[in-house]
């Protein structure tokens, strides 16, 4: 009799950070998950069988070749009877094999013959992360349907620092537990949510939160976004499908499960960020990114100096992240859209943005203080397009990522019960207003 449990596959490869893969069962099995493993020869260097097999209380699989295994569960049956397959760690290598279709081993055998989704948890030195040969691999996976969590920024196991680092197990499983669970329809927007995962296939890009530009090594530049907006809408189109990127200024947000989050600090980076993740088909850039930096930032705290005058910012502008992805051209994603945060003439200022940017849609907002938007929960929007514009009333800010969802499937021309990847060019003048 079929096991009720919701199930999932775990394919344990080898990396310094597989310890934590024994962390994840054991939050998976207490909420009620069912988890058996592959064991890769490499994974069995760092974790063994038998903790595996202690924690799931169930057989890890390790051989492709494997007599009793082939009788007993061959592998194909092991593909097949699992709601989801999670790689973690996912190493460079690993991706890079899963991208090629090798099939030489338990683990791609599993992962060539199923039709189960596939979820990849990255885990490896920040220059394999960056590298071409990473990101292709990356890309190829994403743009076949395969969701990614992490990897993080932060200090590595080879002391080296930067994007690469494994998310944590906490993260990790509420990102398996979203997956496995069927998408809810939004409870402020009116009209229900895609069901099925409108936008798989293509990839999107959000940028998200305040940036910091540095004064000297204490002191920053910075505005008042929560990145809130950002993220819900990175959350609503990785839920609708897209392999989702999102590169966010400093928050004290989670990432959204299944999305790939770069974290940076300045605007420069924030760039070079959005440059590094391109190829894109979708654009949305919600950053409140700084107009200006410090011309030259200093390495020494400055001093304060009884009697003598404060010290004169000079400012020079940064880089705009917007106007650059908005650039006509081949690499131009087919949508960008952007934000104007406004406290006055709202709607005018947003449209002449529009047209100034070059992006293909805007979302303006009124930022006023006593409107709570800016770093609220809520948000109220006019969506203007080329040949108009559209007025939504006051809700939550994932509804208004729900909403921007809708839109963009709709200008994609995708019904929203077909999953497809034929995405036909957008109507010239963009959606109907
Ligand atoms: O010029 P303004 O800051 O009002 O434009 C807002 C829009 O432009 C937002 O979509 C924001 O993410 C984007 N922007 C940007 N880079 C900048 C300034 C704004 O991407 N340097």
């Amino acid at each position: 009799m079929k096991d009720a449990r919701p199930s999932v596959l775990l394919i344990v490869c080898g990396g310094i950070a597989a310890f934590k893969a024994l962390e994840l069962v054991r939050r998976l099995t207490e909420r009620g998950v069912r988890v058996r493993t592959i064991l890769t020869r490499a994974g069995a260097r760092f974790v063994t069988p038998l903790s595996l097999q202690a924690l799931t209380g169930e057989r890890v699989s390790e051989e492709l070749f494997s007599l009793t295994d082939e009788h007993e569960m061959g592998h194909i049956a092991l593909s097949r009877g699992s709601d989801l397959i999670v790689v973690c760690p996912a190493t460079a290598d690993m991706l890079a094999r899963m991208a090629a279709g090798l099939a030489d081993d338990l683990a791609g055998a599993v992962l060539l013959a199923t039709d189960t989704p596939v979820m990849a948890v990255p885990a490896m030195n920040v220059r394999m992360w960056l590298h071409p040969a990473t990101r292709a691999n990356v890309a190829t996976l994403a743009a076949r349907g395969v969701t990614f969590v992490g990897p993080e920024d932060g200090v590595m196991a080879c002391h080296e620092t930067g994007p690469g680092r494994m998310s944590e197990p906490a993260m990790i499983a509420d990102a398996i537990m979203d997956a496995l669970r069927p998408v809810q329809p939004p409870v402020h927007f009116p009209v229900p949510r895609p069901a099925l995962r409108p936008l798989h296939g293509l990839r999107a890009l959000v940028t998200a939160g305040p940036t910091h530009e540095p004064i000297d090594p204490v002191r920053y530049l910075a505005n008042r976004s929560s990145g809130r907006q950002g993220y819900a809408i990175a959350d609503a189109l990785a839920q609708a499908g897209a392999a989702v990127t999102l590169i966010s200024g400093p928050t004290i947000l989670p990432p959204p499960p299944g999305v790939t989050l770069h974290r940076v600090e300045t605007a420069v980076q924030m760039l070079a960020a959005c440059d590094a993740a391109m190829p894109c088909d979708i654009a949305v850039c919600t950053a409140a990114v700084a107009d200006w930096r410090i011309a030259t930032p200093v390495t020494s705290k400055i001093k304060k100096t009884p009697g003598a005058p404060p010290p004169s910012l000079a400012l020079v502008p940064n880089p705009d992240i917007l106007a650059h992805m908005s650039r006509p051209g081949p690499a131009r994603p087919r949508l960008v859209v952007g934000f104007a945060a406004e406290t006055d003439d709202v709607r005018d200022n947003a449209v002449a943005k529009r047209k100034r940017k070059g992006c293909d849609w805007i979302i303006a907002n009124d930022v006023r203080a006593q409107t709570g938007i800016m770093g609220g929960n809520e948000n109220e929007v006019t969506l203007i397009t080329a040949t108009g514009s559209e007025h939504w009333p006051r809700m939550s800010k994932d509804a208004v990522a729900c909403g921007l969802v809708r839109r963009i499937t709709a200008a994609f021309d995708i019904a929203p019960d077909s999953p497809g990847t034929d995405t036909p060019d957008l109507p010239p003048d963009g959606v109907p207003a």
